[in-house]
């Protein structure tokens, strides 16, 4: 009955991967909504997908942040490093996130549990577009960004646009914005809508999803029921290399709607 049970959500993960047009999906059985326990196996998984992609070697990987993320920090650990030399760097500059979910607090975390090496990003995060330009111009800034812009995987979440906005304390604006909008889902600092478009973007150094192209390793972990929606609109307009590390949750709720 397990061996049965197992084909059958190999066969969801395939029927998963085809209507959202990417390479792989891997399911875990649950919903991360209703069983919090089951974060750690979403991390393990997300662990063992890089354990399969990642190459021998150096290798750049660029993180964003959030609870998924720090989950899959915490799963991490010395196997990753096997014949790799890592080197984990935030992929964004900090995004309102509390301190243990940002992406410099979860890249140290991989980095000690790999027994990798990391580099930080510290830039503010309650200032303007123009205070923040020139910071683009620091040596200590520009040497980070230049790994984010080396990295040959990227590891993210996905998020509800309305919790992450509120998550974040975003002023009354930008949440008006997300709401006339009608975003759906939110990764990299950006909110789009029911067909992937950007309809807000927090103007932050580092990666976007535009640069996810020329990537080589491209990893959406995220999972629940509640962040079905999020997750296929996201997936519109990703590119067809993209990885997405999922629950039955998440998954059941997508493929009931075709
Ligand atoms: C944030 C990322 O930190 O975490 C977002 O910057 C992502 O891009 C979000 O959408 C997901 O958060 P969580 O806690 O649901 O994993």
């Amino acid at each position: 009955q397990l061996m049965g049970q197992l084909l059958g959500m190999r066969e969801k993960e395939k029927q998963l991967a085809s209507y959202l047009e990417i390479e792989q999906c891997v399911i875990i059985s649950g919903d991360i909504d209703d069983q919090p326990k089951l974060r750690e196996e979403i991390g393990r998984a997300a662990m063992e997908a890089l354990n399969f992609l990642l190459p021998e070697g150096d290798n750049i990987i660029a993180v964003m942040g959030g609870t998924t993320m720090a989950e899959v920090a915490n799963q991490m650990n010395e196997t990753l490093s096997r014949k790799r030399k890592l080197l984990f760097v935030p992929a964004r500059g900090g995004l309102g996130e509390s301190l243990n979910i940002q992406a410099n607090s979860i890249t140290s975390l991989m980095a000690q549990r790999t027994g990798g090496e990391n580099r930080v990003l510290y830039v503010p995060e309650q200032v303007s577009e123009e205070t923040y330009k020139p910071l683009l111009q620091e040596p200590g800034i520009k040497k980070t960004l230049k790994l984010v812009n080396d990295a040959n995987c990227v590891l993210f979440g996905i998020g509800d646009a309305k919790l992450m906005a509120e998550r974040r304390g975003m002023n009354e604006d930008v949440l008006a914005l997300i709401k006339n909008k009608a975003a759906v889902g939110e990764a990299f600092g950006e909110f789009y809508d029911q067909s992937g478009e950007v309809v807000y973007k927090i103007p932050r150094i580092g990666m976007q999803s535009k640069n996810l192209a020329n990537i080589a390793s491209v990893i959406a972990v995220a999972g629940g029921k509640s962040k079905a929606k999020a997750i296929e609109a996201y997936m519109k307009k990703a590119p067809g290399h993209t990885w997405l590390i999922t629950d039955e949750g998440a998954a059941n709720e997508i493929l009931t709607g075709i």
